[in-house]
């Protein structure tokens, strides 16, 4: 096998392992940061729901206290609000998600669904945890669904979700007496869900990816280039051409001129001592003819 041969296979084995792990940790560190990306969206739609429920319980509500045993208007209870702004939402955006999932709801559109029950019940087994996220794949798709606890903290909320006799008349006619009660004080119910898609981070990390590769191809192609170019001046035409003469000289044959590589390096050394050995040789050769 050639020097330049060598040369290029450790080259390209060099280059093939130096770009796969330039890509494994471009594409970890882009993901990552693409994770935190969808997770800051996660948290501003919490924070608009949460904005609507503050905005409903506070303003909305107050004004039909006095008509509830004969009215009962859903618009003015929190949930209702937050899912009719959602849904709107949706339309606009039908990758994200946000729904008030609840294990006994009030309304059955909030009845959990597997995923959204195994959060729910994680939740419950843990009043310390503030959110539990998971990622999951639908239609081929991944989405990271992130669950936040709905936890009982206002007495106020009793009223209508403790018993059918508490709640205001209009609202069981309209609700029925099976769902949405016995729900306790301090307890997690349930969890606001919202789900936001994974394509943003799969795709952006699979940009950077290629445009890595690409970006040290061409590194590589020009290194390559220059490298092979160099070899082939500096070490592989003088090395040729040294071996060319040592070959004739070792026939006997002194007419091939002598071959000096100009420059200081260890190449045109190596050529001033062969032609030194040469020179002896040629007389000690002349001495034996006489
Ligand atoms: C005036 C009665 C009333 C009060 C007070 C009330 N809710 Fe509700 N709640 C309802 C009704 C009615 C629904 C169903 C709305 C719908 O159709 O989506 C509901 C729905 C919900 C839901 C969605 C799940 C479900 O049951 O369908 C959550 C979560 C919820 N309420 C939490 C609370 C919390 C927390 C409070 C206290 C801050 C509270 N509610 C106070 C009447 C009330």
């Amino acid at each position: 096998m050639g020097l330049r041969l060598k040369y290029n296979i450790v080259l390209l084995l060099t280059c093939v392992l130096g770009i796969a792990a330039a890509s494994a940790i471009s594409y970890f560190i882009v993901q990552k940061s693409a994770v935190n990306d969808i997770r800051q969206s996660i948290s501003l739609i919490r924070a608009n729901a949460n904005a609507i429920r503050s905005y409903t319980l506070n303003s909305v509500g107050p004004l039909l206290n006095d008509d509830s045993d004969i009215l009962f208007l859903p618009e003015t209870v929190t949930a209702f609000a937050t899912h009719t702004v959602f849904a709107n939402f949706h339309e606009q955006f039908p990758e994200f998600g946000y729904k008030e999932a609840v294990l006994d709801p009030t309304n059955p559109a909030d009845r959990p669904d597997k995923l959204e029950a195994s959060l729910i019940e994680q939740l419950r087994g843990d009043a310390s945890l503030k959110e539990v996220a998971s990622v999951v794949e639908k239609d081929g798709a991944r989405f990271l669904t992130v669950a936040f606890p709905i936890t009982i903290t206002q007495e106020g909320c009793l009223h209508c979700h403790s018993t059918p006799e508490a709640a205001p008349p209009a609202m069981v006619d309209l609700y029925g007496t099976k769902n949405g009660f016995n729900w306790q004080l301090g307890e997690t119910v349930g969890a606001q869900v919202i789900s936001a898609p994974m394509s943003i981070v799969d795709e952006r990390a699979k940009e950077t990816v290629i445009i890595l590769i690409a970006g040290l191809a061409l590194v590589f192609v020009f290194v390559f280039i220059m490298t092979n170019l160099m070899l082939g001046r500096i070490v592989l035409r003088p090395v040729r051409r040294m071996s060319d003469m040592a070959e004739k000289v070792s026939m006997g044959d002194f007419s091939t001129p002598e071959y000096s590589k100009p420059g200081k390096d260890e190449i045109s050394s190596l050529s001033a001592s062969f032609n030194r050995v040469r020179r002896s040789l040629e007389r000690a050769m002349s001495m034996i003819d006489v």
